[in-house]
């Protein structure tokens, strides 16, 4: 039993690359599961700041194998830039990347859909990253999708299939040209012979070393107020960013899971529409989101922000099984009087008895107000080093989820980590 799950516990981007970094030094193999280059994660290592959008953030430990799980849409472009960026600041990493031969190929024609639906969707708009995520994971559903198998085999039948189909959308829907198939499949053939050696039955190969004792770290995309299952449905992403999506994504056995460590920063952000209860408005937001440096690493786009939401996080220590908490940018918050803690959930006068799959808009939160600590903590280093007004808010949280917290983090580096 060795592999430890990371998923996100709010609506994405609570910190989990740099928890994944934290961690990963003694894993053997990363794995990402779901999602695609609609993730933006984060690590700063001394001076340096990288951006991974599909290659997992292990990566950068030079002994660390990186796979991308069969649940994960792969975007040929994006994963191939991602490789040369590293190649230009010294990683060689398509030696230590696996590619699931499952995966689902995203095509130039599902990021163009992608965007003609947001703008033309008017209220009904998701705000999406524009990646061509739903639309490639539709067609996976659908059973008309592309395979990083398919490479290797009927590229050419499959190919026109799916074009085809999409193609009828653009120009009839749409009104847009179609997109021809002789540019799109020669890109692809020559995609597929400079991925050769990195693809395989990932499955097998993770499911092979975990029981030969290696470790295996599942690092989540998105978070699970996004997963399209128990997120703010349609206001989601459309893949399964929680527990069971590690297990479908990435085809380990569930009897190898030994943790499931639960991300959340010490505040909530959301970027895109959906409803979002303990949002913060006007210049309390503003205030929150400079304090924060919120503003997205794939889009640019400025995150909603607000209070910290346990009733979300309740529910989210529910649907993945969350074994422990990482509590992140805490010393964001260091500026505060008052800090409230949202923590529970009240529709026509009454509480809720968990975080609701619909009418989320109509929701009152009562608050708890902690009291500040008015001072820096990026310098601390154990638990000892936080003000006591700092421990208070964390001891709320453990106990009102009744998950205990394991690590916090205090900054972006790697040294800014209390373990507790
Ligand atoms: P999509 O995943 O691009 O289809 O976008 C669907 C929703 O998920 C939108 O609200 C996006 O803003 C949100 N989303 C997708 N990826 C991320 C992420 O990595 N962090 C935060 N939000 C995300």
């Amino acid at each position: 039993m060795s592999a430890t799950i990371v998923v996100g516990t709010q609506w994405g981007d609570e910190g989990k690359a740099k928890v994944i970094d934290y961690l990963s030094e003694n894993i053997d193999i990363i794995a990402r599961y779901q999602g695609g280059a609609n993730a933006g994660h984060t690590v700063k290592v001394g001076d340096e700041t990288y951006i991974f959008h599909l290659i997992p953030s292990g990566i950068l430990y030079p002994n660390t194998m990186c796979v991308i799980g069969n649940g994960v849409v792969l975007d040929p472009v994006a994963f191939e830039e991602e490789i040369e960026g590293l190649k230009k600041r010294g990683i060689d990493a398509i030696g230590r990347i696996r590619v699931s031969d499952a995966c689902h190929i995203v095509l130039p024609v599902h990021r163009t859909i992608d965007s003609l639906r947001e703008a033309s969707a008017g209220g009904n708009k998701i705000g999406t990253t524009k990646r061509g995520i739903g639309i490639c994971y539709a067609d996976k559903t659908m059973r008309v999708g592309l395979r990083v198998g398919d490479l290797y085999g009927k590229l050419e039948e499959r190919l026109k299939h799916i074009l085809e189909m999409k193609n009828r959308e653009l120009t009839e829907i749409y009104g847009e040209p179609a997109m021809e198939f002789q540019p799109l499949f020669d890109s692809l053939k020559a995609f597929a012979e400079r991925i050769k050696p990195c693809v395989m039955n990932t499955s097998l190969y993770l499911n092979r070393e975990l029981e030969a004792g290696k470790t295996v770290l599942l690092e989540g995309a998105q978070g699970t107020a996004l997963d399209i299952d128990f997120g703010t449905y349609p206001y989601v992403t459309s893949s399964n960013t929680t527990t069971g999506g590690a297990i479908s994504g990435s085809g380990i056995s569930f009897q190898h899971i030994n943790e499931v460590y639960g991300i959340c920063k010490a505040y909530v952000t959301r970027v895109g529409e959906g409803p979002f209860p303990t949002e913060l408005h006007g210049d309390e937001g503003e205030h929150l989101r400079k304090l924060g440096g919120e503003f997205g690493a794939t889009t640019g786009r400025p995150r909603r922000c607000g209070w910290f939401d346990v009733e979300l996080l309740r529910h989210a220590a529910r649907v993945n099984g969350l074994t422990g908490l990482v509590l992140t940018k805490l010393d964001v918050l260091s500026d505060y009087e008052t800090l409230p803690l949202g923590h529970a959930y009240r529709r026509d006068g009454k509480t809720l008895d968990a975080f609701p799959a619909c009418g989320l808009d109509e929701i009152e939160v009562e608050y708890e107000n902690m009291p500040g600590w008015n001072s820096d903590i990026s310098g601390a280093r154990s638990w000892n080093d936080l003000p006591e007004n700092c421990k208070k808010y964390v001891e709320a949280i453990g106990k009102w989820t009744g998950v205990p917290v394991k690590f916090i983090s205090v900054g972006p580096g790697r040294d800014q980590t209390i373990v507790l």
